[in-house]
């Protein structure tokens, strides 16, 4: 099997010896002195080679040079004039075999979408049309449009039409735009979960509207409107269902309470963690979660997260004057979170991290029998397992741990994503009877891709909770502290997936003041 070797980028000016020299080091570095980024600092971006001599411009998936791919690949950008013209460039190649212009289909017939396409050099292909022509990319421009669009059979019209004439393998993008209300956001979901039916789907990308960067310390550019754009691939031989999209059901309209409303997005770089927390391999920073804390709480509350990790939830607390409570199956996080508690002489408010299987909370003494707000990040199943991840390999070198536990009652060891989730909502469960009528809980979450299939982790958790809880907040957390790494270059659509959905529930009933 192919070796692939993970390799930092080399010093500034310096050469590697060896076959690398031409291809390897010359182009990374153009790259790491170029690389421009909105918003915040040029990112670093990791560069790699194999033995075969990877070679940066071999590539099949278009005509980009190796600056710009690398900037796709990050799963937000700002949502902009030209947009269009980056999925198109991005997506296919200006020629196709025969030396012609790729042909690109579009939705809905808009002079601007025509022009977008054309100022590409490709070809535009209004959808749907009477032609058999091969199509070498689509972008479904559905933004605006109302949940009984999609049941009008439009949709289906071109799908149909796509489904017959897209070259296998190629990709077709729907843009679909939300802002603060969570029914929009759940119509989205429903209709790329719907179209996973003709086209599997890839990625997903966050498009920022009108994003500045206003400079805060830790909180920079932030907003109010998104556009999703959800990736799928040309792959099955036959569509898995009668292909007919069903309008999305009628999800209640909770418009955000104007006193707890935040940005609908945010870009978030907070300030490098301390070397003992650093041995855990998913934690969230405290600025983050204090701002949720803030919001959904009062002074002297019960904080509780039922997955305490290195304790950033009960530390955030006790900054805020709130009691913090959690617990942790892996017995070293507890401690380095009890640690952390003591050494921020907690004496004001209580807190305490209890080592324990969040299954079975009701045998944990000492917890308090009411929780006023939940603020938790469940593990991303077994991800942290998956051998040669590049932050795995590193951490390995490093010597620290790649994954929380071996534990069988990890969630981060379920065998399958049913049984994941199923164990997880078992979890929620429990600690939403604790919730008191009125709380509010808040999971950080992201979708899983794993071995090219999407899992969509955020959006199940919502439909998983809704018995109980009423979904009524959505926020974005972009992350701008992270090396780009080229996963699939010059083949595929793999993003690196720097956003996380920040989703908050209501427990129904009014709070006794
Ligand atoms: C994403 S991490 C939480 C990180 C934490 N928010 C922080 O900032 O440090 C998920 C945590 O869930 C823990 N965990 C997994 N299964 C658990 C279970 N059954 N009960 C309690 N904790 C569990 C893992 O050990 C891991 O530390």
């Amino acid at each position: 099997m192919m070796s692939i070797r993970w390799k930092p980028w080399p010093k500034k000016n310096a050469c590697c010896p060896g076959p690398w020299k031409k291809t390897g080091c010359c182009y990374s570095n153009t790259i790491r002195d170029t690389l421009p980024d909105a918003p915040g600092k040029t990112p670093k971006v990791f560069f790699w080679r194999n033995k075969l001599n990877y070679n940066m411009s071999r590539n099949r998936l278009n005509d980009l040079d190796s600056k710009t791919y690398m900037k796709f690949l990050k799963s937000w950008f700002p949502f902009e004039t030209g947009a269009e013209a980056s999925f198109i460039s991005f997506f296919t190649k200006t020629l196709d075999e025969t030396n012609h212009p790729t042909r690109i289909g579009y939705y809905p017939d808009s002079p601007v979408l025509k022009r977008a396409i054309e100022t590409t050099g490709r070809q535009p292909v209004s959808l749907p049309d009477q032609s058999d022509e091969q199509l070498h990319y689509a972008l479904i421009d559905l933004r605006g449009k109302e949940p009984s669009f999609f049941g009008e059979g439009d949709l289906d019209a071109i799908f149909h039409n796509l489904f017959s004439r897209l070259k296998h393998r190629a990709y077709v993008t729907l843009w679909m735009n939300c802002g603060t209300d969570m029914a929009a956001h759940r119509c989205a979901w429903d209709v790329a979960r719907q179209t996973t039916r003709w086209f599997e789907m890839k990625d997903e990308k966050i498009g920022c509207a009108g994003m500045t960067d206003n400079d805060q310390p830790y909180l920079g550019a932030q907003g109010g409107q998104l556009v999703y754009a959800f990736n799928f691939r040309h792959t099955l031989s036959a569509p898995k269902a009668p292909a007919s999209l069903t309008p999305p059901p009628h999800y209640p309209e909770h418009q955000w309470d104007t006193r707890l409303r935040m940005p609908l997005w945010f870009v978030l770089k907070p300030p490098p963690r301390k070397e003992k927390v650093k041995l855990h391999p998913a934690k969230y920073p405290e600025v983050l979660v204090e701002r949720f804390i803030k919001n959904f709480s009062r002074p002297d509350d019960v904080v509780f997260d039922p997955m305490s990790g290195t304790g950033s939830t009960q530390i955030a607390a006790v900054g805020c004057h709130r009691r913090g409570y959690g617990l942790e199956l892996n017995e070293t996080f507890a401690d380095i979170a009890r640690l952390r508690l003591e050494q921020h002489n907690v004496q004001h408010v209580a807190a305490a991290v209890y080592t324990a299987d969040a299954g079975h909370l009701e045998q944990v003494k000492g917890l308090p029998l009411r929780f006023d707000y939940v603020i938790t990040s469940p593990p991303y199943w077994d991800m942290l397992n998956m051998k040669g991840a590049e932050t795995q390999k590193s951490r390995k070198e490093k010597g620290l741990p790649v994954n929380y536990s071996d534990s069988e009652t990890d969630l981060g060891n379920c065998p399958d994503y049913a049984t994941f989730l199923q164990r997880l909502l078992r979890i929620y469960h429990k600690v939403i009877q604790r919730l008191r009528p009125g709380g509010y809980m808040t999971v950080i979450v992201k979708n899983i891709k794993k071995k090219g299939v999407i899992y969509p982790f955020a959006w199940d958790i919502v439909d998983g909770l809704s018995d109980v809880l009423e979904p009524v907040g959505i926020n974005f957390w972009l992350q701008d502290d992270i090396r780009l790494a080229p996963y699939g270059y010059g083949n595929a659509w793999v993003s690196n997936t720097f956003h996380q959905y920040i989703l908050t529930f209501h427990k129904p009933g009014k709070r006794e003041v």
